[in-house]
């Protein structure tokens, strides 16, 4: 099982200053901007687009699922524990309806490295770092997945959009069932943070 493969528990780290690097006089000038050059491969249907963004959302599922039991194992509160882990199984059946999709677009299942995901995974792995094993650190995770879950949802929910207009019907429909799922599992981490965590990390 996925959850066996799991990291022993981070260590904190000690605390360090503030890192502040922001420019104060950073204009952004409209001017400036240009209209930037489509690569060599661009997509130049929305049928590509929609081909494109489920190769990185692939990517993206593939890799949650090998984070997700870090995060789990970090996690010290029952609640959030079973939340994480269901969400594991859940995580794999993403991974398998995308594969779906692809079969009923007659493609081969295709991962793109999404920067999106490896940087709220990354993210993830510093709040974890960043904070002591408990309520505060439970804290942290619930916050790290809620982003990831926004980003699942705000994918799906264009993916969907996509396939209606292209009248994807299959596709449509795995890619809804997901969408359902991944706004569960953002209710549920709401939940958990409301009723239990948030008052006993103060
Ligand atoms: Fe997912
Ligand atoms: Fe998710």
């Amino acid at each position: 099982m996925e959850t066996k493969t799991a990291t022993k528990k981070t260590p904190a780290k000690k605390p360090t200053s503030a890192k502040t690097n922001v420019k104060s006089n950073a204009k952004t000038s409209t001017k400036a901007a240009t209209k930037t050059p489509a690569k060599k491969n661009a997509a130049k249907e929305l049928k590509d687009l929609f081909e494109d963004s489920l190769k990185d959302i692939y990517w993206a599922e593939k890799a949650l699922l090998k984070a997700l039991p870090t995060m789990m194992k970090n996690a010290t509160h029952e609640k959030l524990k079973t939340a994480i882990e269901n969400h594991i199984t859940e995580t794999e059946g993403h991974v398998e309806r995308l594969e779906e999709c692809f079969k009923a677009l007659g493609k081969k299942a295709q991962a793109k490295k999404c920067d999106a995901m490896q940087g709220l995974l990354d993210e993830g792995k510093s709040i974890i770092e960043e904070t002591e094993p408990g309520a505060v650190r439970d804290a942290g995770i619930i916050a790290a997945a809620q982003k990831v879950e926004h980003y699942e949802i705000a994918t799906y929910g264009t993916l969907a959009a996509f396939a209606k207009v292209l009248e994807e019907k299959d596709c449509l429909q795995h890619l809804l069932s997901t969408l359902e799922e991944e706004k569960k599992c953002d209710e549920l981490l709401t939940k958990v943070a409301d009723t239990n965590l948030n008052s006993k990390a103060l």
